[in-house]
């Protein structure tokens, strides 16, 4: 089932989410929902705060376009090594009509866990480093705006005015 998806300045997306403790069938579900969700809207990354689930789950598929999806699914998502630096364009799916170039690691080492429980680790460069960097700063209540200059924030901040934020 497709899910509304919340966007800014919608206060949840500025929450903490919880660890989650057990893999139930309802987690199993909603991280169906949010595949779901993302290949429609359509978008390369949804973490469960953006559906207004405070919970640490993301799904990630950076596949382009013709080639064949490759989903990932991350409960509890770390990052326990960084490499390198970038400064890349990104958008949100909760911060429509807007993009900026923000500051990321090269390569990030991620621990988690896979919708069976196994613990994962996964070695990400390129634009799947910079999703993980993403959807797990939307875990702590982050948003890609939040990480610019002062005023290129500024510069948001009006844009977002005009589209009826208040
Ligand atoms: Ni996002």
């Amino acid at each position: 089932m497709i899910r509304p998806i919340l966007t800014f300045p919608d206060p949840v997306l500025k929450q903490k989410a919880l660890p989650v403790t057990i893999i139930t069938d309802e987690l199993r579900h909603l991280a169906r929902d949010m595949a779901e969700t993302m290949y429609d809207a359509p978008g390369v990354g949804l973490a469960a705060p953006q559906i207004g689930v405070l919970q640490r789950l993301i799904v990630i598929d950076v596949a382009a376009k013709g080639e064949p999806p490759h989903l990932i699914t991350a409960i509890n998502p770390t990052i326990i090594q960084t490499e390198g630096e970038v400064f890349e364009e990104e958008g949100c799916l909760s911060v429509p009509n807007f993009s900026a170039n923000v500051k990321r690691h090269e390569r990030v080492v991620v621990k988690g866990l896979s919708l069976d429980g196994q613990e994962r680790v996964w070695q990400a460069d390129g634009l799947l480093a910079i999703a993980f960097q993403h959807e797990i700063d939307h875990l702590e209540g982050t948003l890609f705006v939040d990480r610019l200059s002062p005023l290129k924030r500024e510069l948001f901040l009006k844009k977002a005015k005009k589209w009826g934020a208040p």
